[in-house]
């Protein structure tokens, strides 16, 4: 049986990614409490897939979960730095990824201090760059609360396209939440770069 292909199966770590304003790193245990103050936030969290944290420990467990899953090369998930400081002010991730069909999902969260500064449009522009140029990946996936107003009109200012509403998808705080699912591909984001 020959074993599945993986995306950066040779690399020891994730790249680093520059852009103007920002570094997209990879997320080390001294982000600790830079990622616990976006992640223990209910305003960041509001739309999550799961509860806003609340003790410190969580934040390890979670990095430690970042660090078996890149293992695996199952989830890539990089922190968000300012060129500055060097500070993670968010975090973005590149999961469910499929080097077969060459597709995976998109995920992200930035410290509510730093919204609407066009940050994370700098952030996934510099990421599909390096999701379609350099992993080959054809098509990149999103499942959006269709309340959050914030993430849905950021991907379709990117280009994503609506695909499919799924009804009572996720149970979190004791709230049924629906999806709406969209859909971005190389072809779309090549001809949207060059124009
Ligand atoms: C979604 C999120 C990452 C947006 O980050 P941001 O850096 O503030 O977004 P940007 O400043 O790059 O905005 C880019 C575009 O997205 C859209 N947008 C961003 N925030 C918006 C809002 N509150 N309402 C409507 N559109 C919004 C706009 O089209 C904006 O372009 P414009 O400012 O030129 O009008 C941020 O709100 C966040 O972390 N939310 C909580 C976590 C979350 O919901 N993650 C996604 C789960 S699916």
């Amino acid at each position: 049986m020959t074993a599945s292909p993986k995306f950066l199966a040779d690399a020891t770590s994730l790249p680093v990614l520059e852009t103007e304003r920002l570094r997209i790193r990879p997320v080390t245990m001294a982000d600790t409490d830079d990622l616990f103050a976006v992640f223990s936030s209910p305003r960041v969290m509001r739309y999550w897939s799961s509860p806003a944290m609340r003790e410190r420990a969580e934040a390890i467990a979670y990095i430690q979960s970042i660090f078996d899953f890149f293992a695996e090369r199952s989830l890539f998930q990089w922190g968000i730095a300012q060129r500055s400081d060097d500070r993670l002010i968010g975090t973005c991730t590149l999961f469910a990824l499929d080097a077969t069909h060459r597709r995976c999902e998109i995920g992200y969260a930035l410290h509510d201090a730093h919204w609407r500064r066009g940050i994370m449009r700098e952030v996934l522009t510099r990421l599909f760059d390096f999701a379609f140029d350099d992993l080959r990946i054809h098509r990149i996936e999103a499942d959006v609360d269709p309340r959050n107003d914030a993430s849905m009109g950021l991907l379709e200012s990117l280009g994503f396209r609506r695909e499919g509403y799924l009804r009572e998808r996720w149970f979190v705080n004791d709230e049924i939440q629906y999806a709406v699912f969209l859909g971005l591909l190389a072809a779309d984001w090549r001809a949207r770069r060059s124009s």
